[in-house]
């Protein structure tokens, strides 16, 4: 439970709120580096509140500056991304990536004032198929986003996104609760091809979750006991402001997860991007750190799994499967097929966390036991931001904490994680 006061803090992202200066001092995933096409057409891009246009310019460069041209205001959304620069249709003035008016044609010659015009543009970066946009105080950028996931070869990896209508934080929440998987995800017996999970997965009691803090947020250890007497171990790291990482080793088919002991070294993540305080843009992502690429199959069964499946997805990467509708909640499916009635995990997610409604009243809560996750990461989140208005650094920022690596294990009942799962976390998942 939070009191409302800290409820507004903990969710609103406009510039000069609590949590919008604690985001603003990490890379914030912009768009999909393949929705940029060279001196192609230019994106809007919501971020933090901010109305923002992307484009990539003849030489390549990502720039990510306001939607508005500093003339009369058009939106350069409309734009003519055009020899190394984004040319606003209305009157032709044009800006290169980093926000620097560099023709102004309908100046007298001689009269022009280029150089007092700056439209504001955000340092870019791009790793693992995503542009990044740094929109914090210059002189605090934090490393380069190098993820042991960004970092991976294109063919060992996979990234799609989803726009998702509720505050990123509810959303997020639901990346480190381990518990809801084997319920809200559950499938029912062999009726069903739709991707979820069953098995171990879906034991009458779910999970007994240990988290533990760290620098860069949190990694926490959800373990399953099972019938035969060993337990069933996934480590899940939070890492600040919005990722989630878990990891994906046990062999995972192409309906879902299934039990075959076989440890594949591959992890899965989410990063939820707050576009403003009543919607986020989901980023999803799979990797594998070994010799193998993923497979087609294997992109598709993240994409199905993902709710984006062919003709899944709206303009804007709206969900066909939206709140308008629903969530084309099946009552039949609900009965006999999947525990939800949803189709797609992500789907599934989305589902319940738009359900609560743009913002959730977190003072109406009552938390559990396997809520720990959850209340660890927002009392990060609201000493961060503490931090953060008495002039310091966040959690992480300040040395590079991106490598590292979610894991699962099979152990024996009388194994200790620590000592048998946690040292791989931070070690090269290939070795
Ligand atoms: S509004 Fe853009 S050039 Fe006039
Ligand atoms: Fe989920």
């Amino acid at each position: 439970m939070l009191t409302p006061r800290d409820n507004e803090r903990i969710t609103r992202v406009g510039r000069g709120t609590a949590m919008g200066e604690l985001m603003r001092r990490y890379w914030m995933p912009a768009a999909l580096s393949t929705e940029l096409a060279v001196d192609g057409a230019p994106l809007r891009v919501k971020l933090l509140g901010e109305k923002l246009v992307a484009f990539r310019d003849s030489a390549g460069r990502v720039g990510v500056l306001d939607e508005f041209c500093a003339h009369r205001c058009a939106s350069l959304f409309l734009g003519r991304n055009e020899d190394n620069g984004l040319r606003c249709v209305y009157h032709g003035w044009k800006y290169d990536v980093e926000g620097r008016l560099i023709d102004q044609p309908t100046e007298p010659p001689g009269k022009e004032f280029k150089d007092r015009i700056r439209l504001t543009a955000y340092p870019t970066i791009e790793r693992g198929g995503v542009v990044w946009a740094y929109m914090g105080p210059a002189g605090r950028m934090p490393p380069p986003p190098d993820f042991s996931w960004a970092v991976v070869p294109e063919s060992h990896r996979f990234v799609e996104k989803s726009w998702q209508e509720c505050n990123w934080l509810q959303a997020l929440e639901g990346g480190v609760d381990s518990a809801h998987v084997g319920w809200l995800h559950r499938t029912m017996g062999s009726l069903t091809s739709d991707p979820g999970v069953g098995g171990i997965w879906s034991q009458p009691r779910t999970t007994a979750d240990e988290v533990e803090e760290t620098d860069y947020g949190h990694l926490y250890a959800s373990t399953r006991h099972l019938a035969d007497g060993r337990k069933w171990v996934r480590i899940y790291h939070f890492i600040m402001p919005f990722h989630v990482q878990f990891a994906l080793e046990l062999g995972h088919g192409e309906s879902g997860w299934t039990t075959q002991e076989r440890y594949i070294p591959q992890a899965s993540g989410n990063m939820w991007v707050p576009m403003d305080d009543e919607n986020c843009m989901f980023y999803t992502w799979t990797a594998k750190y070994g010799v193998e690429p993923l497979t087609a199959a294997e992109r598709e069964c993240r994409a199905r799994i993902g709710g984006r499946g062919p003709g899944e997805q709206l303009a804007n990467y709206r969900k066909r499967r939206n709140k308008d509708v629903d969530w084309m909640i099946d009552r039949a499916k609900q009965r006999t097929a999947t525990f939800s009635g949803v189709d797609g995990i992500a789907t599934q997610d989305h589902a319940v966390q738009e359900s609560m409604g743009p913002i959730v009243d977190r003072s109406r809560e009552h938390l559990g036991a396997t809520d720990r996750a959850v209340v660890v990461m927002r009392r990060i989140m609201l000493d961060a931001m503490n931090t953060i208005e008495q002039g310091g650094d966040p959690p992480g920022v300040g040395n590079s904490y991106y490598d590292v690596f979610a894991r699962e294990r099979i152990l024996p009942g009388d194994a200790d994680w620590r000592t048998e799962l946690r040292p791989r976390c931070f070690r090269k998942a290939a070795e």
